[in-house]
């Protein structure tokens, strides 16, 4: 069955059309070509204090294409194409989330599992991922302290970062230095401030890619990815 593509795709058919536009009137400020995916997962969306306040300092910013995706998949069932031609538009893909047993929430693993795929993102002559920037915007619950080996989570965060920064090399992607907003909901002040430093990364990361030339495959030749058939494990 042929697939409704991209924003238009409604993933609430019970909410009348009026009410849909008023509610998601703030994902989609009016579009230039974007430089830039927003891939945001949040399963309790509407109870976010700490993602929605960074949501909102990059609320304006009319260069990103947003992927909200438990807006977008309800069901879990992922239009990998619709997915996967977002991100090969862009030069930047932004991954935002709360930690969770420090991962992803269940929906974004999925998400990666299923739209960085075999003969797409990597294997043989398979590199439409690489050469573009990621940027992994996360936000956890505990203090940093609490990421020592004598603290609660045994490990200093960077253990946690990880598999995300290297799902990102694999694909031959330009890892950026993450945003980790520590105790999200301790200081307020602490959140908004990251907001700010966030809009200034994507603000700076789009004057420096003012024409966005769709990627092709054959411009990131030169960038070494694996070549590994099977998956990265
Ligand atoms: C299922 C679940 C698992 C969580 N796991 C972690 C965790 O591993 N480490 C951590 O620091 N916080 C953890 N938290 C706390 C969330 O990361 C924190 O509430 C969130 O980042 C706050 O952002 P929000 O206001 O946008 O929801 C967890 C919360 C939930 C609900």
């Amino acid at each position: 069955m042929e697939r409704p593509q991209g924003p238009e795709r409604s993933t609430r058919p019970e909410v009348p059309q009026l009410a849909q536009e008023v509610l998601f009137a703030d994902y989609h400020p009016p579009m230039k070509k974007p430089t830039v995916a927003l891939v945001y997962a949040h399963p309790y969306a509407e109870r976010s204090l700490a993602n929605r306040e960074l949501l909102s300092a990059i609320d304006d910013l009319a260069f990103i294409d947003r992927r909200y995706l438990y807006d977008l998949y309800p069901d879990f069932d992922i239009d990998i194409e619709a997915e996967q031609g977002r991100l090969e538009a862009v030069d930047l893909i932004v991954i935002q989330h709360p930690i969770y047993w420090y991962s992803t929430p269940a929906l974004l693993k999925l998400w990666i599992d299923e739209v960085f795929s075999l003969g797409w993102a990597y294997g043989e002559d398979s590199k439409a991922l690489a050469g573009k920037a990621m940027l992994w915007v996360v936000t956890t619950g505990a203090d940093f302290k609490a990421y020592t080996p004598d603290g609660p989570h045994g490990h200093p965060f960077d253990v946690f970062v990880a598999p995300m920064r290297q799902t990102a090399r694999f694909c031959g992607m330009h890892w950026q230095e993450p945003i980790v907003v520590h105790d999200s909901h301790a200081d307020q002040a602490q959140v908004a401030a990251a907001g700010q430093r966030y809009r200034q990364r994507l603000v700076a990361f789009d004057a420096a890619h003012p024409a966005k030339t769709k990627h092709k495959p054959s411009e990131s030749a030169a960038v070494e990815t694996p070549a590994l058939r099977g998956g990265p494990a």
